[in-house]
């Protein structure tokens, strides 16, 4: 399996979630089995290593983000992903422009997998707010994690 995070820059919250996401993979025993990237819809930041406040939110709860600089998303990065998740309304929709109809099916906000009571994941370039950026990707990842373990348990996991 293969899940792909994207948001504006890939910089602050979509490398954010890759790096969390393989941190849950890892503490299941899960890192050869579900593969996690991460890009942007835009090419502003890219070869840059995650903004300064990512990198000191996931140092804070011992995450590790090595190997993850940006890039802009491919048609290909989408067609080979299982999951397809934006941080915002913006970015699911200008990744969905890059797909035909059938392939924009895979495309969802984050938000999907979260509790509810939410949408989208804030902008810290923006906003500056790094903690809540880091507790809807951790809401948001800890639903994928779960859709996971149930596919898994169905013997899906090439699926
Ligand atoms: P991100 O935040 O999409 O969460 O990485 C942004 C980073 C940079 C810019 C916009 C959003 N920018 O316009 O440079």
């Amino acid at each position: 399996m293969n899940i792909l995070f994207v948001c504006l820059g890939n910089i602050c919250r979509s490398p954010m979630a890759e790096a969390v996401m393989r941190h849950m993979l890892a503490k299941e025993g899960l890192s050869d089995v579900v593969t996690v990237d991460s890009v942007a819809t835009g090419d502003y930041h890219t070869g840059e290593p995650p903004h300064i406040g990512t990198q000191n939110k996931l140092k804070e709860k011992g995450i590790s983000f090595d190997g993850i600089y940006a890039r802009r998303v491919t048609l290909d990065d989408i067609v080979e992903a299982d999951y397809v998740l934006a941080m915002d309304n913006k970015v699911c929709g200008r990744t969905k422009a890059l797909c035909d109809p059938e392939l924009e099916k895979k495309v969802v906000l984050l938000s999907t997998y979260g509790k509810g009571g939410w949408e989208e994941v804030p902008d810290p370039w923006y906003t500056g707010d790094f903690d809540l950026a880091y507790d809807l990707v951790l809401e948001g990842c800890s639903g994928v994690m779960e859709e996971i373990r149930a596919k898994l348990a169905n013997g899906a996991a090439d699926a």
